[in-house]
């Protein structure tokens, strides 16, 4: 049992995206290649830290293929760097917003969590790495070029070559000097959803017939809303499908929206369906919520919560705030402005939610990318969402198209939707891009179809708090009556790029709240193909996928 010392070198690529280092798992298995990055991590921190002893890491994964060797290879290199303690999920195992719960609740010094989120998993999926801060949010980018600045430098990384650890069970084990825990990856989360939601009222929806299907897309949320919501919560077994976590989701896509849970959608759209439908993703951080034969969009997802918030006993104080993603709908901020409180508007991505919830000026988080959260911990977090649904659904006793619908007559509707062209060819997206940029400065005041363009820039941010600034978050053109639409680059694919359309009308009249959505848009969807020439730059004559 001894601490080794590898020599290595610089592997090209290691700086971090959106969402930490994703790459496919071929490159991962490459000799050095994770080492490399968490020797960076281990480096970063002892620098910024002053050192490791004493210092306690949380850890676990998403369970995809590659989690268990990666664990492996990490606690083998967390002890030889020092670390005092590691909190390890059973298995390897604990979901993105329960490796925060747990950083915060332990007050750990940080976190390392294994996944690639909704990407497909699989010796040809992907996989991917991510540090968190003490708060239990992803590191900023600060940290993540310090880490990346570390990869491109390194001449060797330390190793335990101690005998591996049982991590299948709970309790105390030791590798070299550092002590590893083996914890129950639902226990403290589920212990934090328990303070912050009325589980009494749901237990009585349940209990007087109400019905759910959860689908947890064969991914890490299937065991936390087993655990809560068919253990604590009294709801029938079976309620949660695709239950069991599998290394490859199954060969599904672990994304939750109406093209990737079609077995779902599928379900909510017989005369029979259950009352209320949900799905997270692959590291349980994002949800989806159905009615019956009712779809709800991300935005209006967090437009409603925002406005029921009362509902829930963790926040019945009332809201400091709401912060949407730039490119979601708009529908939060007419919330924001009923309740006399702000409604910040932040890049894609959640780390930039976290200096708000820090300094307390916002509560309620959400992205149109199936995200939404709140202070209780700096991750967003997908069963949060469903309980808070459940919630509201159990206090209301309406169903879930009532509860939306009586929304929209209040507030208005933002139509929304979001196109995808996926894979396409990266230098066509950055031509594409690059083109709209050059014509933006001519568009204020012209007149396209319907509309009249008010103005359109590159989204930039100045976070409030901190003074940390973002350019070129995303092409918007707004035109006068506050229809919008928004060209973004996705961020975190792997292969090729995504170009993201974003599409938003607002209707404050409640006889025209009925039309299908891509018809109520069309007029926007057309502006978007001839000013950004979609079907020329990137050879394809329609979106791959509409949300
Ligand atoms: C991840 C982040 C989200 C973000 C999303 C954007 O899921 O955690 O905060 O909204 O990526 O993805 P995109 O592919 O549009 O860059
Ligand atoms: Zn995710």
């Amino acid at each position: 049992m001894a601490i080794q010392t590898i020599n290595t070198t610089p592997i090209a690529g290691q700086r971090p995206g959106t969402s930490g280092l994703r790459k496919k798992v071929g490159v991962f298995q490459q000799p050095n290649y994770l080492e490399n990055f968490v020797q960076g991590v281990f480096d970063t921190l002892a620098a910024n830290e002053g050192g490791l002893a004493g210092q306690t890491l949380v850890l676990g994964g998403d369970g995809r293929y590659h989690n268990r060797a990666a664990v492996r290879t990490i606690l083998a290199m967390a002890a030889a760097n020092g670390v005092g303690r590691v909190l390890l999920g059973r298995g390897g195992i604990l979901s993105t917003p329960a490796v925060s719960c747990v950083i915060r609740k332990h007050g750990a010094l940080g976190g390392i969590i294994l996944s690639a989120s909704h990407n497909p998993g699989g010796p040809d999926g992907d996989f991917g790495i991510k540090y968190n801060m003490a708060n239990g949010g992803p590191a900023p980018e600060s940290v993540t070029e310090a880490i990346y600045q570390r990869t491109t430098t390194i001449t060797q990384y330390r190793i335990s070559d101690a005998a591996d650890i049982d991590i299948d069970r709970l309790g105390s084990g030791q590798v070299e000097q550092m002590v590893v825990e083996v914890i129950d990856p639902v226990a403290d989360y589920a212990q934090l959803m328990e303070s912050l939601f009325d589980f009494d009222a749901i237990r009585k929806l349940f209990a007087g017939g109400f019905t759910m299907r959860y689908d947890g897309m064969s991914a890490v949320g299937g065991p936390y809303a087993k655990a809560i919501l068919e253990g604590m919560l009294g709801a029938p077994a079976g309620t949660v499908i695709n239950g069991e976590p599998l290394e490859d989701f199954g060969g599904h896509h672990p994304d939750p929206n109406p093209v990737n849970a079609a077995q779902l959608i599928e379900l909510m759209a017989r005369d029979d369906a259950p009352d209320f439908g949900a799905a997270s993703d692959g590291d349980a951080d994002r949800n989806m919520i159905v009615g019956r034969k009712f779809d709800v969009t991300p935005s209006d997802s967090l437009a409603i919560l925002a406005a029921n918030a009362q509902v829930a006993p963790g926040y019945r104080a009332g809201l400091a705030g709401i912060a949407r993603s730039m490119p979601t709908s708009r529908a939060p901020d007419r919330v924001a402005e009923a309740l006399g409180i702000p409604c910040f508007e932040t890049p894609t991505g959640w780390k930039y939610f976290g200096s708000l919830l820090d300094a307390g000026q916002a509560t309620l988080c959400g992205e149109e990318s199936y995200g939404t959260g709140s202070n209780h911990v700096r991750e967003k977090d997908g069963l949060w969402a469903v309980l808070f649904w459940l919630n509201l659904l159990a206090v209301k006793g309406r169903s879930v198209q009532q509860i939306v619908e009586e929304h929209w007559q209040r507030f208005g509707r933002n139509y929304y939707s979001r196109h995808d062209y996926e894979g396409i060819e990266s230098h066509a997206a950055n031509v594409l891009m690059d083109d709209l940029r050059i014509k933006l400065a001519n568009l204020k005041g012209q007149q396209l179809n319907l509309y009249t363009v008010d103005y359109a820039d590159d989204f930039e941010y100045t976070d409030p708090v901190d003074g940390s600034q973002a350019t070129k978050q995303g092409i918007r053109i707004v035109m006068t009556d506050g229809s919008r639409i928004v060209f973004r680059l996705s961020g975190t694919g792997t292969e090729g790029a995504t170009l993201r359309v974003y599409l938003e009308r607002y209707e404050p009249d409640p006889s025209l709240h009925h039309s299908p959505t891509q018809q109520a848009l069309a007029a926007l969807i057309a502006i978007a193909e001839s000013v950004a020439n979609i079907t020329a730059n990137t050879g394809r004559a329609a979106p791959s996928v509409v949300t």
